[in-house]
């Protein structure tokens, strides 16, 4: 995949119209808030950046996945306001995206200033990558810069199709993204440390499987590693398994030791007997864990194994929680890895999803080289997969 695309640093955008894909799909809580807005905080580097070019900035994002039209929680309504006061100027709406009034306020745009269309998923065909939705969008502007990482595996109008009608280029937030993560996997300082976690294996074969081509360790915990546990004969009680991946399992191990790759297990779990976060947390050595208890994090030796890993590491991707993070008595396995991670002289890099979350949580993001915005995109990419909203931009 070529990461090298051209970026809005590569083009004069003075008194141009700008229409630029976002990925503003924030969480919100019941009342609609935000409830953690670094999607956006992360766009405003490229969007300050264009309306300093001299130009006019037409946004547009999805949010949520909506089946049938406008629903108000899906609105981007609560993102509008944010955008106003993050960036400091007037964010105008046009809630029919590409109706007669967003045609009008685009049309009516002064360089400096900035519109924000209703949520694209509004819209039946953006998600089928329709071309008229595609060229009504591209008749807004004059320019297509997409800054929406997170979107950039899907194929889209509002990510793809836009960008035959369009000189399309790559946002910042995009091209640091390709960048950091592009290194590790080109030209990565070694060792090269994969981290994998989370709940199911199957969710993170395509990873897997490339990595193994790559990388010089991989590191597993989560939920998927009771499974690779249970692959090898040990007793898991009652934590999550899947039985369909045991011969994938059992395939991988042998492949990493033909390709000289060192995979990490984890020896002992931190186990509950039932899901919550008033379960009593007790130790158990890895493959004994008793039929009524539910494995929900690493244990402490292996907490250390790991961190050791990583200290010697010259780059670390980490994707997946190690344990059940949002209960505390659950959440040191997953700590220890982002502590590690936080105090190692290695790049590190955060896929983003629960990860992320968890970095967030634990107060170590800023001590990351790269917290990608991408869950599924990040995924995808370290998958070695071509994202098909990057291949749509112009070359570099
Ligand atoms: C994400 O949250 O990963 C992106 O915004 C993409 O959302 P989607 O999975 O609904 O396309």
């Amino acid at each position: 995949m070529n990461y090298k695309k051209k970026t809005i640093r590569d083009v004069d955008l003075k008194g141009k119209k700008v229409l630029m894909r976002c990925d503003f799909n924030v969480p919100t809580n019941d009342e609609g808030v935000i409830t953690d807005d670094s999607r956006i905080r992360k766009t405003l580097p490229t969007i300050q950046a264009v309306l300093d070019q001299g130009a006019a900035v037409i946004l547009c994002s999805h949010k949520g996945r909506p089946k049938n039209g406008y629903e108000e929680k899906f609105s981007l309504k609560v993102v509008q306001a944010r955008l106003q006061e993050l960036l400091g100027v007037p964010v105008d709406l046009a809630s029919d995206i590409i109706g007669p009034e967003a045609q009008e306020k685009a049309k009516a745009l002064q360089p400096g200033q900035v519109l924000l269309l209703e949520n694209v998923r509004f819209l039946k065909g953006e998600t089928k990558n329709d071309m008229d939705i595609a060229r009504a969008y591209a008749d807004l502007a004059e320019v297509f810069v997409n800054d929406a990482f997170g979107s950039c595996h899907r194929a889209h109008s509002s990510t793809v199709g836009v960008a035959s009608y369009l000189p399309a280029y790559s946002g910042l937030l995009v091209k640091k993204e390709l960048d950091v993560m592009g290194k590790a996997l080109s030209d990565p300082n070694r060792p090269l440390v994969l981290i994998m976690g989370g709940s199911k294996v199957s969710d993170k074969i395509g990873v897997i499987d490339h990595m193994l081509t790559l990388a010089d360790d991989i590191i597993i915990g989560g939920g998927m590693s009771y499974t690779f546990t249970a692959a090898k004969g040990g007793k898991i009680g009652t934590s999550l398994c899947e039985n369909e991946s045991f011969e994938y399992c059992r395939e991988l191990l042998k492949k990493a030791e033909e390709k000289g790759v060192r995979i990490h297990l984890p020896v002992d779990a931190v186990c509950g007997d039932h899901f919550a976060a008033d379960a009593e947390p007790v130790v158990y050595a890895d493959g004994e864990i008793p039929d009524n208890m539910m494995g929900m994090d690493i244990g402490p030796k292996t907490a250390e194994a790991y961190a050791e890993v990583i200290r010697n590491a010259g780059t670390v991707i980490w994707n997946g929680p190690m344990g059940v993070f949002e209960f505390p008595a659950f959440a040191e396995g997953t700590k220890a890895v982002a502590k590690a991670m936080a105090e190692s002289e290695a790049v590190t890099i955060i896929g983003g999803g629960d990860s992320a979350a968890a970095v967030e949580q634990f107060g170590y993001a800023d001590k990351m080289t790269h917290v990608s915005t991408g869950g599924g995109a990040s995924l995808e990419f370290f998958a070695g997969e071509e994202l098909p909203g990057v291949a749509a931009l112009l070359d570099a």
